[in-house]
């Protein structure tokens, strides 16, 4: 039997960020929003009160969940902190960490001569630091990490830097987890120590995630 989270108000960030850059283009990345619709379809189904900030992903809202969506990094920002006060936060979406300094109002076309296009990124504010220091802080404020290489070693980083209190960490560029795929493997780092999920779909790695989040709630 599941633990229940019923009453307790959840929001999710879900899918990738879409960063324009001009009315055809965008910067964008290869998260599906798998994983975080996983993450709040089961938390409403444990009773939870879900608000889903989802990037742009052809995925179902799940049942009993509160869909906000979004496109750009910005938007997302601005969603998550709306969605405040909540008892946890859990960012999986991949948002991007540099948008265009500008998104042109025409189609860029290419010159003639021109081999190379130089585009000036800026950096988009970051939603999870920003939450875990935020006044209306939530109890648990939950992280992901994507890595290639070193994925514990940064991951505990960024548990460090963002001053979260769990962070999920998960490989990325491999066939069978990670990006697009059904299934995923977690190492879930927090000051008590590290466990390891799966590998497993990921709506049963949900599951597992809300089972440890509700015993750091009890
Ligand atoms: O969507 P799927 O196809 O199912 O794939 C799942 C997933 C791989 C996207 C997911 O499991 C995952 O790892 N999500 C986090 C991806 C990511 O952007 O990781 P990161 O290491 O770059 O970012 C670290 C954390 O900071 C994340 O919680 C991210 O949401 C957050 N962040 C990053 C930048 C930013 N500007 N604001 C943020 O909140």
């Amino acid at each position: 039997m599941s633990a229940t989270l019923a009453g307790v108000r959840i929001v999710v960030s879900a899918g990738p960020t879409y960063e324009d850059i001009d009315p055809a283009r965008f910067l964008g990345n290869r998260s599906s929003g798998k994983m975080g619709f996983a993450i709040a379809a089961e938390a409403a189904a444990r009773g939870a009160d879900v608000v889903l900030v989802a990037g742009p992903v052809h995925l179902e809202t799940p049942a009993g969940v509160a869909r906000s969506n979004v496109r750009s990094a910005a938007q997302m920002h601005a969603a998550v902190l709306a969605a405040l006060p909540c008892a946890v936060y859990i960012g999986a979406a991949a948002v991007a960490d540099f948008t265009p300094r500008a998104c042109s109002p025409g189609k860029i076309k290419k010159q003639p001569g021109q081999d190379t296009l130089v585009l000036e990124l800026v950096q988009t504010r970051d939603i999870l630091a920003e939450v875990a220091a935020h006044a209306q802080r939530p109890r648990l404020v939950v992280g992901f990490a994507a890595e290639t290489d070193n994925v514990a070693g940064y991951a505990r980083g960024k548990l460090e830097r963002k001053r979260l209190d769990m962070i999920c960490a998960n490989r990325v560029g491999v066939a069978g987890c990670g990006f697009e795929s059904d299934d995923n493997a977690l190492l879930v780092i927090d000051a008590t120590g590290e466990r390891a999920l799966g590998p497993a779909p990921k709506c049963e790695l949900a599951g597992l995630l809300l089972d440890l989040i509700k015993e750091r709630l009890a």
